[in-house]
């Protein structure tokens, strides 16, 4: 395939940035997004250029560093993938893809196509954990019975990665549906309740601290998320605001 790139180059935070168009051939559709981003930094490396920064790590979905709006889109057109697991067979010869930072004010560009998503941490911080006595008599968490429905819910809330396509997804750059799914987690296990109040009211003041924006039902979130988080953990996560809240 012979494809068209416009990508976003900014040297750091504080420069302006622009769109550059790299043209770019020999891609397979068996490549990943990211294999074809490597192609096009052994080109630019070859000409003596500099290659485009993108972040990555894992590179199978599981990380959520790969943070690339494509096209528009979070993770780029296609559903429940992250950018690693996007597949050039997506495109079409010929085609012009524009590949983009993840766009919000808390998450600020350290270079190219790279955000400092470091916010997402000291909202974790904030309360994304449980403490354990390690006394010596800490009961096994496996010897505490759950019910079936809780767990399964626990285990989908945990399955956010952390990636960010949420915010870039939202019109407002809300964090609520990462947050959420951070606070939902805890909140449907018995190991989570210890700290549930003060877990929910500390996570949320930090996010809004960060200077994400609000939820305003959109739903955009829920749609790109690549690992389908759903809109009811941000429902949960606002009763068990209230809840918290009334508690004082
Ligand atoms: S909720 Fe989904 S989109 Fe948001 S950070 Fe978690 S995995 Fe990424
Ligand atoms: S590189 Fe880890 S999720 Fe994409």
């Amino acid at each position: 395939m012979k494809l068209s790139l416009k990508v976003w180059r900014q040297q750091n935070a504080q420069s302006k940035g622009k769109m550059v168009t790299y043209p770019i051939d020999g891609i397979d559709g068996d490549m990943s997004f990211l294999e074809m981003m490597d192609v096009l930094n052994e080109q630019l490396n070859d000409k003596g250029e500099e290659p485009v920064v993108f972040d990555h790590d894992c590179r199978e979905g599981i990380c959520g560093s790969c943070s690339l709006q494509i096209n528009g889109q979070p993770h780029g057109p296609d559903r429940l993938v992250t950018t690693c697991q996007l597949h050039m067979r997506t495109f079409n010869d010929g085609d012009e893809i524009v590949i983009e930072p993840f766009r919000a004010k808390a998450f600020p560009v350290i270079k190219d196509l790279m955000v400092d998503r470091s916010a997402f941490d000291r909202i974790q911080q904030a309360g994304g954990y449980v403490s354990v006595n390690t006394s010596g008599n800490t009961i096994d968490a496996n010897a505490t019975p759950i019910d079936k429905a809780d767990a399964d819910e626990a285990f989908y809330s945990a399955a956010c990665i952390g990636c960010g396509a949420c915010v870039a997804a939202c019109k407002n750059a809300s964090a609520m549906l990462f947050t959420a799914a951070k606070v939902s987690q805890y909140a449907l296990l018995p190991q989570g309740q210890v700290e549930a109040s003060t877990r929910v009211l500390n996570m949320v003041e930090q996010m809004d601290k960060e200077g994400f924006g609000n939820c305003t039902n959109t739903g955009a979130c829920e749609i790109e998320c690549p690992k389908g988080i759903s809109l009811e953990n941000i429902a949960r996560m606002n009763r068990e605001y209230l809840a918290a809240s009334a508690k004082g």
